[in-house]
This record gives C-alpha cells, sequence and structure tokens, in this order.
C-alpha cells in the first residue's frame, strides 16, 4: 500500500504530454481490433434527404449551396452543450454529425453533392487519444467517410479536404449555420432567400416526414400517460413540477431523441405562465397542471402537445368553465384546417369564439366586434401568445418563410401544424374575478392537413374536459 507521508515518484515534474513521448504513442498505436460502425440511421432516411435535396437544386439552379450541422456551444473549457444538428442541414443530408458540411456543387443536371465529415481518429492516429472530440478513445467507435457515404449514398470527404477546396469554391450561399469565418473565406454570400426557399419547401411535408411525426406524436401520447402516472408521487412527495419535467424528459430521451422544446409543467397559478419552463414549483393537489410536451424522434422531427389536466382527477367548475370555452375555441380552429383554406383562418375562427366567451362572462371592456377588430384586440389580453405555428423537424417550422409563404398562404396537403387556443388567467390579473385567477388552459393537437381535410395525429389525448377527466383519473390509477 502507498505511504502517504511518502510523494509519488516523479511528484513535483511537469504534466507529461502523452502526444511528445515515443513510448507512449507507439505502444497506443498497436493491439486494436478493426471496429466497423455504420451510422444509425432509421430506413428511408438518405432517399428522403436526397428527394429534399433535388428540391433545394431546383430553387438555385447553377449556384454552389453551402449548408452545416453547426456546433454545440461550449458551455466551459472542453465541455460543450448538448449537440443538436441544425434541422435545414438535416433536411437536406439526413447526417447529424457535429462540425459537418454539405457542399452542392452545380452539375450538367442539377446539383452534385459532397457530404464534409470530420473523420473520426482510430488507432494510429494521434488524434485517437488526443482528440477529445473526434478520438474514439474518448467518444467510442464511430462511423467514418465510407460507412457514411455507403448509408447517405453521397460522396462523403474529409474535412479537411474542403479547407483546401475553399477558394476553389468561388462564392455561393450559404445557410446561417455555416459558420462566419468559412463563409469569409470561400467567399460565400448568406443569402436570406437561401433560408427562406428553405422554410418554404419544408412546408410541404412528404410520407416518409409524415410518418416521423407520426412517431413522434405517439411517443408524446405515451409521455404523457407516464407524467400523469407520476402525479400522485410528485404530491406526496413533495417532488413538484421537476419530477413530471424530468419524467416526460426521461421518456423523450429513452424514446426518441429527446424533448423537442423545454418541457412545460405548470401546476395551478403557474398553468397561465406562458413559457413556464422554470418547472420548481409544487404539484399542487387540488388544482389543474398544464403539460405542454413534444418528444422529439431520433429523426429530429418533433411533436408539440398540449393538455391541462387535473392533479385529483376533477377540474374545478371555473377550471372546467375555461376548459369549455378553450375547447370550443379548438374545435373551430380545427374545423378551418384543410387544402385551399388561408393558414390564418384557424386563428381568426378560434379568436371569434374565445372574444364571445370572454364578452359572455364580462371580460371585454368593449363590443366583441371592437374586440376582434384589428384596432382593438382586447381578448388577447388573456391570450397573447399565438395560437399555432408549422410543425416538422422544429417544432416552430418553417420560421424563416415571408409572410405571404406562411400565414398569408392557404393551406396544402402535407402541412402539418399545431392548433394551440388557451385561456391564461394570472394570479394577479385584477381585471377576472378572483375564482378566475391563476386558472391557465391550453389545448394544442398536432394537425395533418390531407387531399381532402385534415387528420389531427394527437387525437388519442381526448379534448372535452370529460374525457380528459376519465383519461386523467385512468393513468393516476396505474401509477
Ligand atoms: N411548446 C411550444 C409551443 O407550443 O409553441
Ligand atoms: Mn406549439
Ligand atoms: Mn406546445
Amino acid at each position: 500500500m502507498t505511504d502517504p507521508t511518502m510523494r509519488p515518484p516523479y511528484a513535483g515534474t511537469r504534466y507529461p504530454r502523452l502526444a511528445t513521448i515515443p513510448a507512449f504513442t507507439s505502444f497506443i498505436e498497436e493491439g486494436w481490433e478493426a471496429v466497423t460502425t455504420p451510422p444509425a440511421l432509421l430506413e428511408g432516411t438518405a432517399a428522403a434527404a436526397s428527394r429534399h435535396r433535388d428540391r433545394l437544386s431546383d430553387a438555385f439552379p447553377g449556384q454552389i449551396i453551402v449548408a452545416a450541422a453547426g456546433r454545440a456551444p461550449t458551455r466551459n473549457d472542453d465541455c460543450a452543450y448538448l449537440f443538436r444538428a441544425d434541422s435545414d442541414f438535416v433536411w437536406l443530408t439526413g447526417c447529424q454529425v457535429e462540425g459537418a458540411l454539405l457542399v452542392m456543387t452545380p452539375a450538367a443536371s442539377g446539383h452534385a453533392a459532397t457530404l464534409y465529415l470530420p473523420a473520426p481518429f482510430r488507432p494510429g492516429d494521434a488524434g485517437f487519444f488526443a482528440d477529445a472530440a473526434h478520438g474514439e478513445l474518448w467518444v467510442g467507435p464511430s462511423p467514418g467517410l465510407s460507412e457514411w457515404a455507403e448509408a447517405l449514398d453521397v460522396e462523403v470527404r474529409g474535412l479537411a479536404d474542403l479547407e483546401g477546396g475553399l477558394h476553389a469554391l468561388g462564392g455561393g450561399v450559404a445557410t446561417g449555420a455555416v459558420d462566419a469565418d468559412l463563409v469569409s473565406r470561400a467567399g460565400l454570400t448568406r443569402d436570406p432567400e437561401l433560408g427562406r426557399r428553405l422554410s418554404r419547401l419544408r412546408m410541404v411535408k412528404d410520407a416518409w416526414e409524415i410518418a416521423q411525426l407520426r412517431e413522434a406524436v405517439d411517443r408524446t401520447v405515451s409521455g404523457f400517460a407516464a407524467v400523469v402516472a407520476e402525479v400522485p408521487l410528485a404530491v406526496s412527495q413533495g417532488l413538484g413540477e421537476r419530477w413530471l419535467q424530468g419524467t416526460f424528459d426521461r421518456h423523450a430521451r429513452t424514446f426518441g431523441n429527446g424533448p423537442g422544446y423545454s418541457t412545460i409543467v405548470g401546476s395551478g397559478a403557474h398553468a397561465p405562465v406562458l413559457h413556464w419552463v422554470r418547472c420548481d414549483g409544487p404539484i399542487l393537489p387540488d388544482a389543474a397542471i398544464l403539460l405542454d410536451m413534444g418528444v422529439e424522434a431520433r429523426s429530429l422531427y418533433t411533436a408539440d402537445v398540449t393538455r391541462t389536466v387535473p392533479a385529483n382527477g376533477a377540474f374545478s367548475s371555473p377550471e372546467r368553465a375555461v376548459h369549455d370555452l378553450v375547447e370550443r375555441a379548438h374545435r373551430a380552429g380545427l374545423a378551418q384546417v384543410r387544402p385551399g383554406v388561408q393558414y390564418l383562418d384557424f386563428h381568426f375562427a378560434a379568436m371569434e369564439v374565445i372574444a364571445n366567451g370572454l364578452h359572455d362572462w364580462g371580460l371585454l371592456p368593449v363590443s366583441v366586434d371592437e374586440a376582434l377588430s384589428p384596432q382593438g384586440q382586447h381578448h388577447r389580453r388573456y391570450l397573447a401568445c399565438g395560437i399555432g405555428h408549422h410543425l416538422g423537424l422544429d417544432v416552430h417550422d418553417c420560421s424563416h418563410a415571408e409572410y405571404e409563404d406562411y400565414m398569408g398562404a392557404p393551406l396544402e396537403p402535407g402541412v402539418v401544424m399545431t392548433v394551440e387556443p388557451g385561456l391564461y388567467f394570472h394570479a394577479n390579473d385584477k381585471t377576472v374575478p378572483p375564482e378566475l385567477r391563476g386558472v391557465g388552459i391550453r389545448l394544442e393537437d398536432d394537425v395533418l392537413v390531407t387531399d381532402g381535410g385534415s387528420e389531427v395525429l394527437s387525437d388519442a389525448l381526448p379534448i372535452d374536459a370529460a374525457g380528459i377527466e376519465a383519461w386523467t383519473r385512468k393513468h393516476l390509477a396505474r401509477s
């Protein structure tokens, strides 16, 4: 046993830099079995990405296009935040490798695609033991360039090859995730039209993407059940909103890539707080809990669903009244989702119901007409957020699209969007009667526009108050 009163051998000498020690470097080079690691890609990923590149190619004929996966921000020293690849890049490549780049060069017909990746460092490379980002000793066996080329059916080269060819690019357009240094060295232009066009193209989902969204929604629905089953424990053990947030995030990580956005768990007076992502309060045993949660699938397509559930299985009468009004607005909004209808019609339909309901409760200081007019909007005091958005690889998908292509455009089959009206009466809002203060209700569904109308992908969860109570009681009983 080492004598703690003695100094260890070589104490007081400088920390050894392994890469400078020939005895070490030659020893660690040898004695490794070769490991082949194919990329873990879902079936259909490569074909979907290829189709997406063709669509972009048609929009930018004759121009070099550069897209990037991006890099995780540093948290401290060499510790980074969790990496999540840029959505435009994933849409175009199916690849989620940090630091990867896609270069599309004009070809005889359309564009030729080359994917530039940081090659993993394997035994024999100095980086194998010295590079914490790409050395397999640090990050485990990883797919190499040839494995990626085979899986994605594109030309794949090491990032080092791009360095040499930067000037040869001679200009082109770059997505927002391409880093500024590369943009200037390669003489690229950040043409906002590229982001807008990608948003426009990503709006209409193909069959493969719709399957990914269905998967994300289905996993989210089971996540709601898992969370509700933990409510009694969260109450009895004082584990609070944190426990329910952690339950959903664990579920999302296990059955998908992770949560598609910051999970919202708002109990009681936290429910009306639109972005209650702090989730650090108690679960009140006799109040409603607003749960806004989405699983991001492994393909990175995400769901975005909200239900407000009674912690004890039964809404109070004010909660119930607010829920009924939100449900009516929700149904009115859903009824407007079909091809050819203007995107915003669902918004105006839901708002009409909300304004009428608030007027009937005596909460509007003006007439319904005046409130609904563009110069009024008094009802929005209690619903200041948007009540829907496109959904896809990003929770707020296609957000770079122009107004004319998004809010001002007619719906098309293949669009997936949320409809999410709510009412949010803050605990300190003196304009509402005491019994409504601290009540927040949102209903959020994910809706696919079909050829003949629409399909609510999240309809496994009820939207009426009685249905939600029954569903909640069933899952509370499973705990
Ligand atoms: N959870 C974000 C949203 O509903 O838009
Ligand atoms: Mn949403
Ligand atoms: Mn949401």
